[in-house]
């Protein structure tokens, strides 16, 4: 194994990340290499700097005309657009949304938790840590509805076995399934993945279940387990109703228990509707770090990022940064965003309550950009390629007995038609 890895798998002994780092993880480490070399240059070569693979020229990036003249006159340098990104994302975004974070999550106030790193989105981020933390084998618990990428990343590219527990119980989130599914995982380790607002239910735990969610998560790391949690927090900040939640449970498990380990996995993607632009990013806490752990599990996810994508995109880091730096309407974009979501929300809602449960029933949602309903054992494919076929209507069937309806990418005035039509199609195959 590589020195350097040794040195942090040395570091990394003392704490709770130990007893989840995949054996690709513990040989993981951020190389002395080419990228660490130009960044001393960059520093002390003054009189030539012939270390990175960019052509230059009077210290700009050479570049193609036509991309840079879709930029008006003065905003931007060539180097902003052009150049390598930092593997870890560039500096100054990242403190921009570490200092957000703690402003949409007081509750992180104090608390000591790594510098997010870019990733190259959120998927990329969840990636990386199944390559880190999950070896063949290993066992990942979720709620019975998820993200159907959690297929691909856990089961196909890790050869994880997901355990799920059912995500409902009396109408909120199953508090007692989840603790239970950790409790009977053999072994001293568990790993969990939860994500609020949840894709595909629009699901958020209300503040009562999220306080219960973190005693239950203490109470089985009490119990001896080391718990690893990552927080998949996609789509955060979408909260339409006022006894939901409203900080990532990740700020309550900062310091929550030694033998908690907690990850956030967020992303500008959905936050700040930039879809295309591929900026994710990954955050470390524990109660029991200290800055030389996060520090060394810095340094693995740097090695993860370079052997992977070796850093992310430039001109999307750099317009996002800009607009949290100087831009005028920032939140006044994402303030009217989420305006015309709550009202989506509330007219779906709204005309959800007038069907019958019959064929469908609406699982609870609250957050978000979805909803989803329970087919009650009947078909969800048949349901939405009559949909489609019939209405010219798409929807998405998951596991075969759930279809998600996606709110967010219908105007408000068709979504009362939309729902009729879904409930009158359901009546039409299934009476
Ligand atoms: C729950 C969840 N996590 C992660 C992602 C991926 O986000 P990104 O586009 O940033 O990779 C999505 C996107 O659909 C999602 O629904």
């Amino acid at each position: 194994m590589n020195e350097l890895a040794i040195e942090l798998n040395r570091t990394l002994d003392s704490s709770v990340a130990a007893a989840f780092l995949s054996e690709t993880g513990r040989r993981l480490y951020f190389p002395k290499g080419i990228v660490a070399q130009s960044d001393e240059a960059k520093q002390k070569a003054r009189t030539y700097n012939a270390t990175v693979g960019l052509a230059t020229s009077k210290g700009q990036p050479m570049h193609l005309d036509d991309i840079m003249s879709v930029f008006k006159e003065g905003i931007f340098k060539p180097s902003d657009i052009f150049n390598y990104a930092p593997g870890g994302g560039d500096k100054a975004l990242r403190a921009v949304w570490k200092e957000e974070m703690v402003k949409k999550n007081p509750s992180l106030e104090g608390k000591l938790v790594s510098g997010p790193l870019v990733t190259a989105g959120l998927t990329h981020g969840l990636s990386m840590l199944a390559t880190l933390f999950f070896n063949e084998g290993d066992t990942i618990v979720l709620p019975d509805l998820f993200w159907d990428n959690y297929d691909l990343i856990f089961s196909e590219l890790r050869a994880c076995n997901i355990r799920t527990f059912r995500f409902f119980s009396d109408g909120g989130f199953n508090v007692s399934g989840m603790k239970d599914a950790l409790m009977s995982l053999e072994g001293d380790t568990a790993r969990i993945l939860l994500n609020f607002p949840n894709n595909p239910t629009g699901y958020t735990p209300s503040r009562k279940e999220m306080e219960e969610i973190v005693k239950a998560l203490k109470e089985v790391a009490d119990s001896g387990k080391k718990v690893l949690v990552i927080c998949d927090d996609a789509y955060f900040g979408l909260f339409f109703e006022e006894e939901t939640a409203k900080e990532s449970l990740f700020s309550y498990l900062a310091d929550a228990h030694e033998n908690i380990f907690a990850i956030k996995a967020d992303a500008a993607t959905k936050e700040d509707m930039v879809w295309g632009f591929r900026i994710g990013f990954v955050t470390y806490a524990s109660k029991g770090f200290t800055e030389a752990h996060l520090d060394a599990l810095t340094k693995k996810t740097l090695g993860a990022i370079r052997c992977t994508v070796s850093n992310c995109d430039r001109p999307g880091q750099t317009m996002l940064l800009r607009a949290y730096q100087s831009g005028k309407s920032v939140a006044s974009d994402k303030e009217r965003t989420f305006g015309e979501m709550a009202r989506r929300y509330r007219t779906i809602k709204k005309t959800i309550a007038t069907h019958s449960t019959q064929y469908l029933e609406a699982y609870p949602f609250n957050s978000g950009y979805f909803m989803a309903f329970d087919t009650k054992g009947r078909n969800a494919e048949e349901l939405r390629v009559y949909l489609l076929d019939k209405y010219g209507i798409g929807t998405v069937n998951i596991m075969g007995r759930t279809l998600r309806l996606a709110y967010c990418s219908v105007e408000e005035e068709n979504l009362e038609d939309l729902v009729n039509k879904v409930f009158q199609a359901a009546a039409e195959i299934w009476s």
